[in-house]
């Protein structure tokens, strides 16, 4: 057995999203957001579920960050809804929204706790949708004005700033596939909203840079790990294919202040681009204090052979639109098990790897694993105890992973577990658990699952037994 050892100054960390844990959706001046309107709308969501209560977090946060607390974790990754703190995307602050996260950041400073606060995490309000939605670029000016109206009110009290999570999902399958809102399946207004997600990511994070100087400045992608099925040209070019699609399209402007060519070249008959003003992709590339990663599971695919049964296994939801725009003669094929309850197969080597080819390509860019965890069908026993222990596994490994990768000289400062509580999971509602603490969501009761008094010691100690 190997132990893996982690230094003092290595952060752990839970991490959480608003629209999934806070509920009072309409309390307190908040506005619809698109997942309000989404989830809202009958067919969408698993059992029709919606985030109007969730884990009630927005009453219950005093006791949440005592659940923090009590895990000893470092750092608490949490994000503000748009729509409680400006309900219409424009315009006027709501007091009481921002004075809801003062108390929270207030709160975990007071615990000794780092907070890490997400500007975007999926709840556009639904007036600046109205409006176009992310195809639309007067979104990222908008975005601009509300992450200097937070910023202002947060400041450095904050210790970082992460602009947007995942971006890929929010464009890709927010207007290609649409399995999340605004559920549109328009292939060419999702690479717009791919531009004007990185745009509002380049004008908020100078935003930060301007009015919170000492506070670090991060985001969060979803980057895949694509494995081709064969070593033949056609499958080599696949991956190529999706690699521009799912991460180059973030990283190259964020980090390389330019789109890939090939990525511009692969999507032309989709989009000629025009929506790229000169000297937007310079905007983007402000520079990064960390980048967040979060990673679940990986992706295999191949590319069509035009007559075997197509296959679009790729983890993202079922929908008759492909969110792999301009790519639809790529197949995404199943992988072994075993999986979880998401039906992700488990595949920690390929977090490695990942961790890897950031440290080779941007060997100066310090790293934060912002999400990583694991859904299972979580059994409560008689005597009230939940032995999560498939998670518990998942966690080990893939903690493991993270290990490997900084003692091959990966630069990853710290871990956030996803998530720290059960919580509404988008599409899929309250059907799928993440959470290290159990949620009853008929009493709201918090119980501890297995895992949490596993992350505890290991947060403790920084000693894994792999
Ligand atoms: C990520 C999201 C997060 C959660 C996990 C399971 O894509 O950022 O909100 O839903 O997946």
């Amino acid at each position: 057995m190997t132990e893996h050892v982690f230094p003092e100054s290595f952060v752990w960390g839970s991490a959480t999203a608003a629209y999934q844990i806070e509920g009072a959706a309409t309390e307190d001046g908040r506005g619809p957001s698109i997942w309000d309107t989404y989830s809202h709308t009958p067919g969408r969501t698993l059992n029709g579920d919606t985030g109007d209560v969730a884990a009630d977090h927005y009453h219950r946060w005093q006791e949440d960050l005592g659940h923090v607390a009590a895990l000893g974790l470092g750092a608490y990754r949490f994000s503000i809804s748009w729509p409680r703190v400006q309900p219409g995307g424009s315009g006027p602050f709501n007091r009481a929204g921002l004075d809801f996260y003062s108390r929270l950041v207030d709160g975990l400073l007071e615990r000794g706790v780092r907070p890490v606060a997400t500007l975007y995490h999926w709840d556009l309000p639904q007036e600046r949708e109205d409006a176009g939605g992310w195809p639309s670029r007067d979104t990222a000016l908008r975005f601009q004005e509300y992450a200097a109206g937070v910023v202002e009110a947060l400041g450095d009290r904050v210790h970082t700033w992460t602009t947007l999570n995942e971006p890929w999902c929010s464009a890709y399958l927010g207007y290609a596939s649409g399995v999340h809102a605004p559920g549109r399946t328009e292939p060419a207004a999702a690479l717009a909203a791919v531009h004007h997600l990185n745009l509002a990511h380049g004008l908020a994070g100078r935003v930060v840079r301007e009015l919170a100087p000492a506070a670090e400045l991060s985001v969060t992608l979803n980057l895949h790990v694509v494995r081709a099925a064969s070593d033949s040209a056609a499958d080599r070019d696949a991956v190529r294919r999706i690699d521009a699609l799912a991460n180059r399209a973030f990283l190259g402007p964020m980090l390389d202040g330019a789109y890939p060519a090939d990525l511009l070249a692969d999507t032309a008959a989709v989009t000629d681009w025009s929506f790229v003003r000169d000297g937007d992709e310079k905007l983007i590339a402000v520079p990064l204090d960390v980048l967040g990663v979060n990673y679940y599971s990986s992706t295999l695919v191949r590319a069509w052979d035009g007559v075997s049964p197509r296959s679009d296994a790729d983890g993202h939801g079922k929908s008759d639109a492909s969110p792999w725009v301009a790519a639809e003669d790529v197949d995404f094929l199943p992988q072994p098990g075993p999986h979880t309850a998401m039906g992700w197969n488990i595949d920690p080597e390929a977090f490695t790897e990942l961790l890897l080819r950031l440290h080779r390509e941007y060997p100066a860019q310090p790293l934060m694993i912002t999400e990583n965890g694991a859904a299972f069908d979580d059994v409560v026993s008689a005597d009230g105890t939940i032995q999560d222990d498939r998670r518990v596994d998942y966690l080990r490994r893939h903690v493991a992973a993270v290990a490997e990768a900084r003692a091959r000289g990966a630069d990853v400062r710290g871990y956030f577990v996803w998530s720290l509580l059960d919580n509404f999971e988008w599409g899929y509602g309250y059907d799928r658990r993440f959470g290290i603490i159990r949620v009853d969501y008929d009493t709201q009761v918090r119980t501890w699952k297995q895992s949490a008094h596993w992350y505890r010691r290991l947060a403790a100690t920084g000693r894994l037994d792999a």
